[in-house]
């Protein structure tokens, strides 16, 4: 089968994209409103790191069904456009999946979905950001851009690119060589629909070349 994107409508496009990019790893991403009085949590599994120098990592608030903004990117959308500029990323560790997963509950704008989860908001040390207090790493950010594919379109794409400015690591998911341990951290990752998998079936290949003898 082949398809042509600009034959498919957006429902059938994105299933395709889940289908096919998986498992993804989820952001589990706390921000505050501009004005600093309500906070908000939402996963996304369109996410990942962009490079190490500067700390960089991207997630994916897609345009909600009227083309608007989902409560995350109105807020941590640049100062400039109007946001706070700051956005937390937690990781998703699978003792807490089932809040991570609440806290996609569409709720108004100012209302938290912390409170709904039932996950304890932490304010950053150097961003005004909440992140999650039961998850072991997390990511202050400051945004550096948001990258609008098709701005005011429904399920229109919008990159937010962060500058990592705070690591947080909880002690006990660090093994005896300094490095995370992912038995510990025993993140879970989003399939497609309502499919999530563990991360606790692992094997090592060596570099290069070397695989094939395996
Ligand atoms: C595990 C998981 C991953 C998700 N990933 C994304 C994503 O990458 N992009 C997106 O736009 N929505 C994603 N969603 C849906 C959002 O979490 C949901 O629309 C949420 O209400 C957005 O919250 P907000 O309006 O407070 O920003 C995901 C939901 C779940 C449960």
């Amino acid at each position: 089968m082949q398809l042509d994107p600009a034959t498919l409508d957006a429902e059938r496009a994105y299933k395709l994209l889940i289908g096919a990019i998986m498992p993804r790893p989820i952001a589990v991403v706390g921000t505050r409103s501009p004005d600093g009085a309500s906070v908000n949590l939402a996963p996304f599994s369109f996410f990942c790191g962009v490079g190490s120098n500067p700390v960089t990592l991207c997630f994916c608030p897609a345009s909600d069904e009227a083309g608007g903004e989902k409560d995350t990117l109105r807020n941590a959308k640049p100062v400039a456009e109007g946001g706070s500029g700051e956005f937390t990323v937690s990781v998703a560790p699978h003792r807490i999946i089932r809040q991570v997963v609440a806290a996609a509950e569409g709720l108004g704008y100012g209302e938290s979905e912390f409170a709904l989860a039932g996950l304890t908001p932490i304010d950053g040390v150097q961003v005004r950001a909440p992140r999650v207090a039961e998850s072991p790493v997390a990511f202050e950010c400051r945004t550096m851009q948001v990258i609008r594919t098709n701005p005011g379109a429904p399920s229109g794409g919008n990159l937010v690119l962060g500058r990592v400015v705070m690591i947080h690591v909880d002690d006990a998911v660090i093994d005896a060589r300094g490095r995370i341990d992912p038995a510990q951290l025993d993140l879970v990752g989003r399939m497609a629909g309502l499919g999530y998998c563990t991360t606790r079936d692992r094997f090592d290949l060596p570099w290069g070349r070397a695989a094939l003898e395996r």
